[in-house]
């Protein structure tokens, strides 16, 4: 039984590789995604949106962001603001990135990269508008407790880099995550905000949850206004 488990988990996989690779290989998805991808490379230390979008606005951004369900509709919504997708997998971005290249919206970049490295290192002080957390793998094996994204100094530094009174929003369908999840935001000084979080139920997992009947647990976390960046 578990043999067969791994086994439709690898055939699943593969055929998402496929596809990425079939999307990748395709020369005019390729040029239309590489026109809104970035990836770290040996000269790229900071993260200037105003440099990437050739105007200042405000920035959100969304950590893990999948396919980009979300974050596309909420760039289209938006257009006075500016927006990142910050996703790790290469194989996934790629897709993220062919599908927000063909939203056609100027407002929008994707970068290629581990969110914890833009977010602890690369990111200005009190420069970011909103950040969009969405079913952050929950990694739920004891030995793999280590790759969760959500840590203190993750916390400390979502908090450092959000302007004041701006908001960090996050949704889970873990319990048990979100019970050490929003603990943690309190801790490093977020208030928690009566909105809903606008992502919650619309981004690719959550509407897969959401069909399910699956509760999902979801917070919005404000910086207050009066506070410094760290
Ligand atoms: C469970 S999926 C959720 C995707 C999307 N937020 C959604 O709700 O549909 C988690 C995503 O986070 C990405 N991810 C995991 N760790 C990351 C990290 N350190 N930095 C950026 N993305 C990460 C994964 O590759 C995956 O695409």
């Amino acid at each position: 039984m578990a043999g067969e488990g791994v086994a439709r988990y690898r055939h699943a996989f593969m055929a998402r590789l496929r596809k990425a690779a079939r999307i990748w290989g395709n020369p005019k998805a390729r040029e239309i995604g590489e026109r809104v991808l970035f990836a770290p490379d040996d000269h790229l230390f900071t993260i200037d949106p105003p440099a990437m979008f050739g105007r200042r606005a405000p920035i959100e951004i969304e950590i893990g962001a999948g396919k980009g369900e979300f974050i596309i509709e909420r760039a289209a919504e938006f257009p006075d603001r500016d927006f990142i997708a910050v996703e790790l997998s290469s194989t996934i971005t790629r897709v993220l990135a062919v599908r927000c290249g063909r939203a056609g919206l100027d407002n929008l970049r994707v970068v290629r990269m581990d969110a914890r490295t833009l977010v602890n290192l690369m990111l200005a002080d009190a420069s970011v508008s909103a950040f969009h957390i969405y079913y952050p793998d929950p990694w739920p094996k004891e030995r793999h407790v280590k790759h969760r994204l959500f840590t203190p100094t993750l916390v400390a530094s979502l908090f450092r880099t959000v302007e004041p009174g701006a908001t960090a929003y996050v949704a889970t369908d873990v319990r048990d995550y979100s019970a050490e999840i929003f603990p943690m935001m309190l801790a490093a000084g977020f208030i928690r905000a009566v909105e809903a979080a606008p992502g919650a139920e619309r981004t690719g997992f959550a509407r897969k949850y959401v069909a399910a009947g699956k509760p999902v647990y979801s917070a919005a976390f404000r910086k207050p206004r009066e506070s410094k960046s760290n």
